[in-house]
């Protein structure tokens, strides 16, 4: 990294109330109950908004980078790129970004070990840089995580790739600058593997066509993105997706897609509390799979505009199974929320997790709640209850956060959600949000669990 540029510092905020690294000893309080009336805004998607921000590496001009949501990992996104040597300026929802002088190709360890999103810098550092240290991302509480896609496809574009003491060192092979096109078969539709290979070979001499791709809104995003700044990309969107390398990129002004699993799970709020509400801006497109299951439980969503749905409550939520795929099936991310709201539908229902191998850590929480839920590896059986009771939980992640969320929404009483660190990497403005529409909730010190508060007390 050049000289000045260690005096780069990062101008991205890390908003004050966000702890990134201790753990957070607020609560969140959520009197239960409450009928939800409104309009909610939704914010721009933190899964694009990080790849697209890894992106950025890939070219020496601005770009302006709009509806990025105010997040901890978008915050430590920018700490990423900063520390190698990117030049960060955030207004509001809009983040200037400028990758001139990116020196050091290391990413720092432990900075990494807090979100394993800025794994996704190794492909636009080796890409523009022919080198890349990165430090292995480890596992999260909901899997293992590995990247062996993303390192197999990385050597497949001529890569030499070596893992040694929890890092990975890239660089192009027999003194190339640049990667190679390469036709890459992915095991399994990884949306990383194949955000990390699309953007490699943006600027990888000849093409490269990647098979079983991801289909996920995310990615498409950011094909979008990269070619906004001129990169040859077709197919993004459906499992082959093909790139053909050019020598530069340029400067580019974009704007983040709506964060659908965030639109999913306001839906689910409307929902869960018997509430008609409305969500903008949203693309109905990205949420097809959560409309259908909640129309198949009674509830329905209707389009009031070209981006702004309302969810029109049940009278009776019935009960439905759930799969998780891969774009365009059932996403992983609404499982959790989705099954908070399936403790409360008459009936029984089977969720199978097909995606990441420990998703199912919100079930004792939620079963704490007086939930009657059964798991048996990746399933769960769901048998529906008629109410759910206020308690104290802790979050483990943050999907799971979200289904305590909604769970406290719906429940009698009083619930206080412990560990919101999960929380306020992924939602943006969430108890404000909320707030807006009429629910009950408050983010307090933590303290001994006293009885149920009236909610009178809310002040
Ligand atoms: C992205 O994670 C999202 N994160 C996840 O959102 C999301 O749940 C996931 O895609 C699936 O949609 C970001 O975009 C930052 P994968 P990613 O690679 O890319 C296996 C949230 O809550 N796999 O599609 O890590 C892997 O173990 C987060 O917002 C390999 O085996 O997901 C998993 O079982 C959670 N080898 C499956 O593929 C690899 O090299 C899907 O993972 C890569 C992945």
């Amino acid at each position: 990294m050049h000289p000045e540029d260690r005096a780069i510092t990062s101008h991205l905020s890390i908003p004050s109330s966000f702890a990134p690294a201790e753990e957070d000893k607020t609560v969140l309080r959520i009197w239960g109950r409450q009928t939800l009336q409104g309009q909610v805004k939704i914010s721009g998607a933190k899964n694009s908004a990080l790849v697209v921000m890894a992106g950025t590496l890939l070219c020496a001009d601005d770009c302006l980078l709009r509806n990025v949501p105010s997040l901890v990992d978008v915050a430590r996104m920018g700490e990423i790129l900063t520390a190698l040597g990117v030049k960060l300026k955030r207004q509001g929802n809009t983040l200037a970004v400028n990758a001139s002088h990116i020196g050091e190709s290391k990413a720092p360890y432990e900075l990494v070990s807090q979100l394993r999103a800025s794994f996704f810098v190794i492909g636009p550092l080796l890409a523009r840089l022919g080198a890349a240290r990165v430090p292995l991302p480890g596992g999260c509480a909901i899997g293992a995580r590995p990247v062996d896609l993303h390192v197999r496809g990385l050597q497949a574009m001529g890569a030499d790739v070596q893992i040694e003491h929890g890092t990975v060192h890239a660089y192009v092979k027999g003194g190339k600058r640049r990667l190679q096109g390469a036709r890459i078969y992915l095991d399994c539709p990884s949306v990383g593997a194949t955000e990390t290979l699309m953007m490699a070979a943006t600027l990888a001499e000849g093409e490269t066509i990647l098979e079983n791709a991801a289909q996920e809104p995310e990615v498409v995003d950011l094909a979008n993105f990269c070619r906004a700044m001129g990169a040859k990309i077709q197919g993004a969107g459906t499992n082959k997706i093909v790139i053909t390398g050019v020598s530069k990129l340029h400067a580019a002004d974009y704007s983040i897609i709506p964060d659908r699993i965030e639109a999913g799970t306001f839906l689910l709020a409307g929902a869960i509390t018997q509430s008609e509400i409305s969500l903008a801006p949203v693309i109905p497109d990205h949420l097809a799979a959560v409309i259908a299951k909640l129309r198949g439980m009674g509830a329905d969503v209707v389009t009031d505009a070209p981006n702004q749905v309302r969810l029109i409550p049940a009278q009776k939520l019935v009960a439905t199974d759930l799969k998780t795929l891969p774009f365009p099936g059932f996403p992983t991310d609404m499982q959790a929320p989705f099954m908070t709201l399936l403790t409360l539908s008459e009936g029984n229902s089977v969720i199978t997790e097909t995606v990441f191998e420990n998703r199912m850590q919100h079930v004792a929480e939620l079963n704490r709640m007086g939930a009657d839920i059964t798991v048996k590896g990746n399933l769960a059986i769901v048998r529906g209850v008629p109410r759910l009771s206020g308690a104290p939980v802790v979050a483990t992640d943050l999907r799971a956060s979200a289904a305590l969320v909604l769970a406290g929404l719906a429940a009698d009483g009083v619930t206080t959600i412990q560990q919101l660190q999960h929380l306020d990497r992924g939602y943006e403005n969430l108890e404000a949000k909320l707030q807006g529409l009429g629910a009950k909730l408050k983010r307090v010190e933590a303290e001994p669990e006293t009885a149920d508060l009236p909610v009178q007390s809310l002040v």
